[in-house]
């Protein structure tokens, strides 16, 4: 493991380190004090309406309750007090739609949006314990819809605008959501993509709880309308009082729950609460980001259905006070300049994406950001996926014109907040490490026997102490939590990470240790795509793998046998793979699916995937003596060659 010693080391510029948030005394009082610094956080970022006196209960382990005493309005954390502290007329949200319309909405606009938006939620019947699906583009109402729940106490599953509807359905069905919030549509790639529809076929379907859908109207184009049920935004919004009262709930109240793939068929509706979700998110942006809420302009461009979206464009930034830009489209709508020139229009100072974008806009070229005034950016964040050395310092060199820090944030829905990145203005960056865990934060990297290991040994991430983001459930399966996060290693959380520590003492991430792929930043499982491809009518056996690519950092391939009275076509591939997206969604579609006459497995049945990966990865046939008959890879092997 050679690479980080010849990696150079960036240390922030002494006028960066002189105004920076994270001094080492935060990690002084966290180490002499770990619960003493999250209640003194907990404290000073949060207002509590019922202070807490508890900080954590960890009677019962893994199930813990952060500031368990105390009260809160989440929503009112986001808005209400930022006006009341006289920022009101502070920007909240610069939104640019994909098509160029723009709006800025501040504070005090934004506080009003929600009250109104909570009032049309509690007239419908929405109330403390329930839960609300949000199928949403990426436009200010979406913030203002899963405010609006939080506002009420009850708990938003926001579904990924990009999930099918069998996704959907299955999504609403698990949080037994009671309304769903969605739009005519977003722009996507120049055109209008449509949401509704999607909607309509996953309540078709049948057996969910839904009896009221609140329909934005974004494209304006022409949707089907089931009178009774469906309801417009601007309609049911529009006529709401500006008052609304903001009740106080408890710490652990529900705030969202969201599903990620883990390593079976079905997704996990990660359910997350109050307290000590908005504690760390509110901390880490202050400390990761270096946030001055005054000055800076913060822009994720993550999508708001995924946690990154949660934590890092709704809850902490809204809640530190931050002014910040929602981007509807993609990064090369109109053209390859698009996120360079909303750089430049809104000042951005701070800028959150992912490797993947990084490295597509890296092979765009770099006269096209060269092309823009980038010079207010003063931090750049990343977080997803491991960032390559390369993509990490043309990151730093052709953005951040070789000022900013670049910070590597490790983290999970899981964890829903940052847990490992370099503070910066205190820590050297180094290219490729997300480098240390954040104050408060502990964790460590075990052996497969839960031994803790030294520098320079690979092994799995573990975090040893309770942390106050950290998920509360599966939602409805307390048995799916235990077994997955908290029995591997007794008592311990078992991220699915490998990692190392270099000789510095600083985290390596290797990739998942388990069958979840990660394609562009986004978690996927084998085993949902596997049984995906095994519904189609034409196959009987299926093996999907993530192989190395170098856009990506994976794509997904599968192999499949198709069934014996199954005559092979030629647009075999594409239908299979329109299954796979239509059943889950586009960003499940493998890149390739051979269709091969044999898998490899060993004597008891296993399929080896390790192997099919070499192949995806053009590594040629690795070792296969553990398969029952080894020559079952050289069939493969042709027939893959050959397609
Ligand atoms: O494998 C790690 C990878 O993404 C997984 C978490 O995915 P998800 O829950 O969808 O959340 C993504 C956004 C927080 C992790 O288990 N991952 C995330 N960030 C990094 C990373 N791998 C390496 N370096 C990162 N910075």
């Amino acid at each position: 493991m050679t690479e980080s010693r010849n990696s150079n080391t960036y240390p922030p510029t002494a006028e960066f380190a002189a105004q920076a948030n994270v001094t080492a005394a935060d990690y002084e009082a966290a180490a002499e004090d770990r619960l003493g610094f999250w209640a003194d956080k907990a404290r000073s970022l949060v207002d509590w309406k019922t202070p807490f006196t508890e900080t954590l209960d960890w009677s019962n382990p893994p199930f813990a309750r952060w500031f368990g005493d105390g009260q809160l309005n989440v929503a009112a954390n986001c808005l209400d007090r930022h006006v009341e502290a006289g920022n009101g007329d502070r920007v909240a949200i610069h939104f640019e739609g994909e098509p160029g319309d723009s709006r800025s909405i501040t504070y005090a606009e934004l506080t009003t949006e929600v009250k109104k938006a909570a009032n049309a939620l509690a007239s419908l019947g929405v109330s403390q314990g329930d839960r609300v699906a949000i199928y949403m583009p990426m436009i200010p109402e979406t913030v203002i819809a899963m405010l609006a729940c939080a506002r009420l106490g009850a708990a938003h599953s926001v579904v990924f605008g990009g999930f099918s509807a069998d996704a959907l359905h299955s999504r609403i069905l698990d949080a037994e959501a009671r309304v769903v919030i969605t739009a005519d549509g977003g722009y996507r790639r120049g055109k209008p993509s449509s949401l509704k529809p999607a909607v309509d076929a996953a309540l078709a379907k049948g057996d969910t709880p839904v009896d009221h859908v609140v329909v934005v109207e974004r494209t304006g184009e022409d949707v089907a309308w089931v009178e009774g049920r469906d309801k417009k935004w601007a309609d049911v919004v529009g006529q709401q009082s500006e008052e609304h009262e903001a009740e106080a709930f408890d710490a652990e109240n529900p705030l969202f729950v969201l599903y990620t793939s883990g390593t079976t068929g079905k997704p996990k509706g990660i359910l997350h609460t109050s307290g000590g979700y908005l504690t760390q998110s509110t901390y880490s942006v202050f400390a990761t980001f270096d946030l001055k809420p005054e000055t800076d302009v913060f822009w994720c461009t993550a999508d708001v259905g995924w946690v990154t979206g949660h934590t890092y464009i709704v809850y902490g930034p809204l809640s530190a006070g931050a002014t910040q830009v929602i981007y509807e489209g993609t990064p090369d709508t109109p053209d390859k300049g698009r996120w360079w020139s909303i750089v430049e229009k809104y000042g951005v100072s701070i800028l959150y994406t992912a490797p993947t974008a990084i490295r597509t806009c890296m092979k765009w070229g770099d006269d096209i950001p060269a092309q823009y005034d980038l010079s207010s950016l003063r931090l750049l964040g990343s977080v997803g996926e491991p960032i390559n050395p390369e993509a990490w310092t043309w990151y730093r060199r052709v953005i951040g014109g070789d000022r900013c820090p670049v910070i590597d944030t490790w983290w999970q829905t899981e964890t829903g907040a940052h847990m490992i990145a370099p503070m910066p203005g205190l820590v050297p960056t180094k290219p490729g490490s997300s480098q240390r865990a954040l104050p408060g934060i502990s964790v460590k990297i075990f052996d497969d026997e839960g031994q803790s290991l030294g520098n320079d040994q690979p092994g799995l991430l573990v975090i040893d102490e309770p942390w106050p983001a950290m998920l509360r459930g599966v939602y409805g399966d307390p048995e799916r939590y235990k077994d997955t996060y908290w029995s591997r290693f007794d008592g311990i959380y078992f991220a699915g990470d490998g990692a190392r520590f270099d000789e510095d003492g600083d985290i390596w991430f290797l990739g998942r240790v388990d069958d979840v792929m990660n394609v562009s930043g986004h978690r996927l499982s084998t085993a949902e795509i596997e049984s995906s491809l095994v519904a189609h009518d034409a196959v009987a056996e299926a093996a999907v793998v993530g192989a190395a690519d170098e856009t990506s950092g994976q794509a997904v391939y599968a192999f499949v046998i198709l069934r014996a009275e199954v005559e092979e076509t030629d647009d075999m591939e594409e239908k299979l793979r329109a299954h796979v997206g239509s059943d889950i969604g586009p960003i499940a579609k493998p890149k390739r699916i051979h269709i091969v006459d044999e898998l490899p497995k060993t004597r008891s049945g296993k399929i080896v995937r390790r192997l099919l990966k070499d192949l995806a990865e053009n590594k040629g046939v690795g070792d296969s003596s553990t398969l029952a008959d080894a020559s079952v890879m050289d069939l493969i092997s042709q027939q893959v060659s050959s397609s």
